[in-house]
This record gives structure tokens, C-alpha cells and sequence, in this order.
């Protein structure tokens, strides 16, 4: 596509060509209304059936069982850290901190229960995953949470622990979609839909039934899973718009073969930089080998100002946003699920131009 550049952004960040040009074609009338969907009622047959087709494609797809329900909700994966302590938080809970946003979701559950952090990775400067065996949880807690992927270090879990009969909660933000997973192992998956599921102004959450109690008294209504289950994620208006572009997302998923092969692409695009980065002595990656993440690759050169050299230099050819957050600094290169594998192979070989250049 012209005028397209290579978008490594952590989130909101890059959606496929084919999800762009048909938002495009359909954007000033969907299907012959002569209205776009930015402009149609939630309540409209016709947005009642973009609605629905896009949550039968999300079950298809995650291969989700009758026994869960899926919730569209409000205020991103931020406002999930909130509103999961509200209904679910009884007693205590275990959170698993492996970086910076499950620390912040353990923070805010924090403000309404009892919160045990039964590991937290600062000293091992978030570079990790821990090893399942080294876990354990406390058996009367209401759940155990933790973070799929961390988007910041670029660290991601492998594989999930078996909590037994306490319900465990995943933030999936930055990994949903981008691998086969067994939805029943959990309790509960929620994301953020700016990274695998198209844009800002939309949580996906997936819960199993028999969790969905009676929230706190406190709980804003828009944040009670009950009452947003009972009024199908319709109590307010929903965010039409993004559920619309999730719905394109999910469409092109399926055509492409669905989470198997995105799962097959997402390897070989990783494979690719962290081959790159596993021969060469000039950059240094960030998260531990047998922890790295598929989504979001990270990486320092020797110097933080030939770090930020870099991400300038690459912004000039076409590669954007790839300055590393600031909690960690370096660079991240996010290869989410639109990200093609051109695009990997062209920041590969602009690294190896820039480590030629500047290596001592
Ligand atoms: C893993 C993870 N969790 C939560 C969040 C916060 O998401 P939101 O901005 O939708 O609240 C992010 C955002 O980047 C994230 O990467």
C-alpha cells in the first residue's frame, strides 16, 4: 500500500492493509444505508447485526465454550483492573506481579480487598517469567491474576499455572489472538483492544458463567458484569465504532486461517529478530531467553544515545515508533499480529546496517 510505513507502536499500533481498506470502502455507506457505522444507532437491526456477527467470530475463532460469556466494556484494560476486584473480589486474591501493568492492576484491586503479591519480578528487573513449580497460591483466595504478555519488558508466559479450583484471571491485552489457547483453562481473559484487536475504546472480556455474581454495592454500574451480561453489553451505548473494526479484524483472521496460522506467522516473525539478536554482540536483549515474548521484542544498544539514534534513523526509513518505553528505555520493536514478516526483515537489516556503522 503506498504511504504505508512499517508501525512497530506497542498500542495502538499497526491494523492489517486488507482490515483498512475495507473500513475504508464501507465508510461512507455500510452495506447500501447510506450512513456509516460511526453514524448508525446501537440499536439499529443493522448494528445489531455487526454486533452479533462479530461476537460469533470472536467464539469461532478462540474456540470459546457455551459456559462463557463475552462482555464488550468501556475505559480499556484499565478500567478491567477496577471493575475485576469489584465483582470478584470477595475475600483476598493472589496477583503475580511480572511487570508494569499487572503491578498496576494488583494497585488498583488493592483499593478494595486484600491483595497477596505472591511474586514480583522488580528484581530481576521484570526480565522474566517465573518458573510454574515456584509458585504457590493461597487456596481460599477468589482468584489468582496475572499478565499474559508484558508489553514494556517483553516478557511472556509460555505456558499458564494449573490453579487448581481457583479461577485465573489473564490480561491478554498485548497477546490475545496471537496464539491458540485452551479458553477453559481460565476463569477469566480480558485485553485492551488497541493492539491484536483492532482500536482504542473497547475491553474485551471473557468470562466463565458461574463467576459472574453479585458485584460490590459500590460498583459503578457500568462496571457490573451481571448487569452488562443481563443488558448484553448494551447498558450504555457501546463503542460502535471500535466493535465494528474488531468485527473486520476477526473477519481477516478467519481468512487467513485463523489462530493457528497467525500463531505460525508470529514464530516466524520473532524467530527472525531473535536469531538476529542471538548472533551479533551489539545489542543486548532485554527479557531472558526461554521468556521472551512473540509480541513485543526489546533490546538496548550499548549507548542510550545511539539508541534513541536508532529509533530516529528507522523512523526516517519507514520503521516507526520503536523507542523503548521509558521505564525500561532501548528500543521494542511490537510485531503484533499486522505487523507482515516484510516488515521484521527490513528492521533486521536495518539493525545489521546500524551495528556496522557504530560497533567498536
Ligand atoms: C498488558 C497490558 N495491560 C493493560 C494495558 C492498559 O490498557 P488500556 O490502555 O486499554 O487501559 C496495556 C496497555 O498497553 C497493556 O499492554
Amino acid at each position: 500500500m503506498e504511504n504505508r510505513i512499517y508501525n512497530f507502536a506497542a498500542g495502538p499500533s499497526m491494523l492489517a492493509d486488507e482490515v483498512l481498506i475495507r473500513i475504508k470502502e464501507e465508510l461512507f455507506s455500510y452495506n447500501d444505508t447510506g450512513m456509516s457505522v460511526m453514524e448508525m444507532s446501537h440499536r439499529s437491526k443493522v448494528y445489531l447485526e455487526i454486533f452479533e456477527k462479530t461476537k460469533e467470530s470472536l467464539k469461532r475463532l478462540m474456540d470459546i465454550p457455551e459456559d462463557y460469556e463475552v462482555m464488550f466494556m468501556h475505559g480499556g484494560a484499565t478500567g478491567v483492573f477496577a471493575s475485576l476486584p469489584l465483582n470478584l473480589l470477595k475475600n483476598k486474591a493472589d496477583y503475580i506481579v511480572t511487570g508494569n501493568f499487572s503491578k498496576k492492576a494488583a494497585s488498583e484491586a488493592e483499593k478494595y480487598g486484600q491483595v497477596n503479591i505472591i511474586y514480583d519480578g522488580k528484581d530481576n528487573g521484570y526480565s522474566l517469567i517465573p518458573e510454574l513449580k515456584d509458585l504457590s497460591f493461597d487456596q481460599d483466595a477468589d482468584y489468582v491474576h496475572l499478565c499474559a504478555n508484558n508489553t514494556i519488558y517483553g516478557t511472556e508466559w509460555k505456558s499458564f499455572p494449573d490453579t487448581g479450583n481457583i479461577p485465573l484471571i489473564v490480561d491478554m491485552s498485548s497477546d490475545i489472538l496471537s496464539r491458540k489457547i485452551n479458553v477453559s483453562d481460565f476463569g477469566m481473559i480480558y485485553a485492551g483492544a488497541q493492539k491484536n484487536m483492532g482500536i482504542a475504546g473497547l475491553a474485551v472480556v471473557i468470562i466463565r458463567k458461574d463467576l459472574i455474581r453479585e458485584a460490590s454495592k459500590l460498583t459503578p454500574s457500568i462496571m457490573d458484569y451481571a448487569l452488562s451480561c443481563k443488558n448484553d453489553s448494551m447498558l450504555n451505548t457501546p463503542s460502535t465504532f471500535s466493535l465494528y473494526v474488531l468485527g473486520k479484524v476477526l473477519e481477516w483472521l478467519e481468512e487467513i486461517g485463523g489462530l493457528e496460522e497467525i500463531e505460525k506467522r508470529n514464530i516466524a516473525k520473532a524467530k527472525v529478530l531473535y536469531d538476529y539478536l542471538d548472533n551479533q554482540g551489539f545489542y543486548l536483549p532485554h527479557a531472558q531467553k526461554d521468556s521472551r515474548s512473540l509480541m513485543n521484542v526489546t533490546f538496548t544498544t550499548p549507548d542510550p544515545e545511539l539508541d534513541a539514534l536508532f529509533a530516529s534513523q528507522a523512523g526516517k526509513q519507514g520503521m516507526s515508533n520503536l523507542k523503548g518505553h521509558r521505564l525500561v528505555g532501548g528500543i521494542r520493536a511490537s510485531i503484533y499480529n499486522a505487523m507482515p514478516i516484510e516488515g521484521v526483515n527490513r528492521l533486521v537489516g536495518f539493525m545489521d546496517e546500524f551495528r556496522k556503522e557504530h560497533e567498536q
